[in-house]
């Protein structure tokens, strides 16, 4: 535990299961010239009944290699919403869902995908073409949940593509471009290094221009962790309309719950 408060001494705040995950950050590690106390976890397979679908998909997460590798709770939310989905709902989750649907076949950007399980799970639900992204050493991971939930995602037009992407770099924004119904990322702000870099993205995605009309969003999934978040939100709503869409309650373990925002262009307007 001494690893987060020195990375962030000033937060009272903290959630005890997320510090745990953030235990396993290899930059807090580096930063603190410390190992990690435990003993790496070995290969985990997590199984996730997508119950709209009657599907299971299955995840291999990877303790041991840090947080990148591993299950993070705002994705059991954005998961569990995906698979509420009906396109005759009307809550503000579904809404966004069935506006973006502007194609036969959803075209989904997720960021800083991790172990996958949200980007999966949208192709296996939706039917969906989804570009799951994460920085280069993740995406081997990536791919290999990818693959091994094919046969869940074939039988329902769904598609996942594995792709380089860091935030703020230029080269990589230009080859992923900006051709998406609907971008999509959870739990992707936590150290505030990467807020600039989170936010030049999401700049490039949903206001530069580009793609074929229409309001495009960015729905996150997001679990409160530390007080200087609120620097992340302020600057974002410089440039963006920022909604909270949906709210968890808190968990038997956290202070805080799941919240999903939606990020849009200042001037949309949603019905
Ligand atoms: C806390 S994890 C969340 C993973 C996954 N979305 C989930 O909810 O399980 C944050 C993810 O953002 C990725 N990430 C961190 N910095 C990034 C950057 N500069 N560019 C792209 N992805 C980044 C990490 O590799 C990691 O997969």
């Amino acid at each position: 535990m001494t690893t987060v408060s020195a990375v962030d001494s000033d937060d009272e705040e903290i959630n005890p299961v997320t510090m745990l995950l953030l235990d396993n950050d290899d930059d807090a590690q580096q930063k603190n010239g410390k190992k990690p106390e435990v003993a790496p976890t070995p290969i985990q397979h997590q199984n996730y009944h997508l119950t709209s679908i009657d599907s299971t998909v299955v995840i291999r997460q990877l303790p041991s290699q840090g947080l990148s590798f591993q299950l993070w709770p705002a994705a059991a939310t954005f998961v569990k919403l995906l698979d509420s989905y009906h396109a005759s709902n009307t809550d503000p989750f579904s809404a966004a869902i069935t506006t973006a649907k502007r194609h036969p076949r959803l075209r989904i950007l997720e960021l800083g995908s991790g172990t996958g399980i949200v980007g999966i799970a949208a192709a296996a639900i939706l039917g969906a073409d989804v570009t799951v992204t994460d920085l280069p050493h993740v995406l081997v991971n990536l791919k290999f949940n990818a693959d091994a939930n094919s046969e869940v995602l074939a039988p329902r037009g769904g598609e996942v593509h594995v792709a380089p992407m860091s935030w703020g770099e230029t080269e990589e924004m230009e080859a992923i471009g900006r051709e998406y119904d609907l971008i999509i990322g959870s739990d992707v702000v936590y150290h505030d290094h990467l807020y600039e870099p989170l936010l030049q993205t999401l700049k490039f995605l949903l206001l530069d221009g580009g793609g074929d009309g229409g309001e495009k969003v960015f729905l996150m999934g997001h679990l409160r962790r530390w007080k200087k978040e609120s620097g992340f939100f302020k600057r974002a709503k410089k440039h963006f309309q920022v909604e909270l869409i949906h709210e968890d309650g808190p968990s038997s373990d956290s202070r805080t719950g799941v919240v999903v925002y939606r990020f849009a262009k200042k001037d949309a307007v949603f019905r």
